[in-house]
């Protein structure tokens, strides 16, 4: 066999790429900016309607939820979880609520997203005054 031949039969091994194999439709829309956000189930014990301020709003962080009191003895609720992942907002600034996790901005007063990410408002949420004392969630 000659010293060509030889280098004929070790050459054009070549293999086929396997690229493009294995790659599976990614099915599943980004659920960023629709968040489920949970709503009171029973209701919910929120303490002196005096300390949400005429005008403005208050956090109630750990029930997850802002109070807005639009004129004296009137009151909104919303939930204070962000309506793109799920973080609860960590602040009330006048009438604007603040997301700590990617800067969503929610007007208070209504809860609608004023700021991305988020694009869905904060669902309202019943509450009443009830002898001086807020409760919000079902039959408030
Ligand atoms: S969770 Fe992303 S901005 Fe609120």
């Amino acid at each position: 066999m000659s010293p060509t031949a030889r280098r004929a039969v070790l050459k054009g091994a070549a293999f086929a790429g396997a690229a493009g194999l294995g790659i599976v439709g990614c099915s599943t829309e980004s659920k960023l900016g629709h968040a489920e956000v949970p709503t009171p189930t029973a209701p919910v014990d929120l303490g002196p309607a005096e300390a949400v301020p005429v005008g403005g709003a208050k956090l109630y962080r750990e029930q997850r939820l802002i109070v807005h009191c639009p004129a004296k003895g009137e009151y909104k609720a919303f939930s204070a979880q962000c309506t793109h992942a799920g973080c609860v907002l960590d602040k009330v600034e006048g009438t604007e609520g603040n997301c700590p996790c990617h800067g969503s901005r929610f007007d208070v007063t209504s809860g609608k997203a004023l700021k991305g990410p988020a694009t869905v408002p904060l669902p309202e949420v019943p509450v009443r005054a009830e002898g001086g004392k807020l409760v919000a969630g079902p039959g408030a």
